[in-house]
């Protein structure tokens, strides 16, 4: 469906992408996740031919994109990341001006609308101007728009930012039906959870390029950290925390003043040993719990920084 090779982007002194290199099949829900300014909405408008760049090769449903390519443009939908409608028209006129540049026959684009406000839960507010909406409601007036066409190739840039969590149900919800129903999509987000919940693969980017890419599964075991464990405690002296990252198949520990926290590798009996290690020294502890790694793991073990701003 989308193939990117080389894409180089720069403003100015900056590189917004280097050597960006994409490959997504069809029938994919693919995640883009990376922090803000990594990327992400410029290369979207680079593939969209939004957007000029100074290098790189784009092709999409196997035929370069370029700004005069409409037999591609007419299979896409684009909800961008700034909420782009009408303020003078209605909810309803604003999909069906949006549907109607895509589709010219009355009776199809009515049927074609009215599933657009159903889908989106905007039945209601058929008649609102967007400044009527709350931004929820408006963010999934921006979607709406997007996808009445039937698109089979769907772009989300950061959907579901600043939305309220019944907005942002019923949009992540909205995305696996479209999935369902045939499309591919891609999805931007710099929300680990979301991205982890929603997509079939993931790229995490940094920088305009590439850190890694497959399901959560695969980006999980690229990592050395295969479990994370906390223990809560009141207490603990630096000799036995230097004592705790001494355990085989440790990490890394810390100790914030309430929990300590053990990286460890899959599959090891760190936990037993540390929790040996305590008890023998007389450490009161309240909480043990593990957990797999996160996302934002792989992100920080790789670049050496968190992914959450
Ligand atoms: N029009 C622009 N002019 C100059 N720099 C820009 C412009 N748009 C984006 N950038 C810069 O390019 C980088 C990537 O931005 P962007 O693609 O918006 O990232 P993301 O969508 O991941 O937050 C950032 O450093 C951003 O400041
Ligand atoms: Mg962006």
């Amino acid at each position: 469906m989308i193939e990117v090779k080389n894409l180089v982007k720069r403003y100015g002194d900056l590189i917004a992408l280097d050597h960006f290199n994409l490959n997504v099949r069809s029938g994919e829900i693919f995640g883009l996740l990376g922090p803000n300014g990594s990327g992400k909405t410029t290369a979207i408008n680079c593939m969209l031919s939004l957007l000029k760049y100074d290098k790189g090769e784009i092709r999409l449903f196997g035929e370069p994109m370029t700004p005069n390519n409409y037999r591609s443009k007419q299979k896409i939908g684009v909800v961008m990341q700034n909420v782009a409608v009408f303020n003078e028209l209605t909810v309803y006129e604003n999909i069906d001006y949006f549907c109607g540049l895509y589709v010219n026959d009355k009776r199809k684009r009515k049927e074609l609308v009215e599933e657009a406000l159903r889908f989106a839960g905007l039945e209601d507010f058929r008649k609102f101007i967007p400044k009527k909406l709350s931004g929820g409601l408006l963010r999934r007036l921006n979607i709406a728009c997007g996808i009445a066409h039937k698109p089979e190739l769907i772009f989300l840039d950061e959907p579901t930012v600043a939305v309220d969590p019944q907005s942002r149900n019923n949009i992540l919800e909205g995305i696996k039906k479209l999935n369902r129903e045939g499309a591919t999509i891609i999805y931007t987000s710099h929300y680990m959870e979301e991205v982890e919940q929603l997509c079939t693969r993931i790229m995490i980017m940094d920088k305009g390029k590439e850190i890694a890419t497959g399901t959560k599964e695969e980006l999980k075991a690229m990592i050395r950290t295969g479990e994370k464990l906390t223990v809560e405690l009141f207490d603990l002296p630096e000799p036995l925390l230097s004592e705790i990252r001494r355990v085989k198949d440790v990490i890394q520990a810390s100790f914030d003043g309430e929990k300590l926290s053990v990286n460890c590798k899959t599959g090891s009996h760190a936990m037993i040993s540390i929790l040996d290690l305590l008890r023998q020294n007389g450490m009161h502890f309240g909480r043990v719990y593990s957990e797999p790694p996160t996302l934002n793991d792989v992100f920080l073990e790789i670049t050496g920084k968190q992914l959450r701003d």
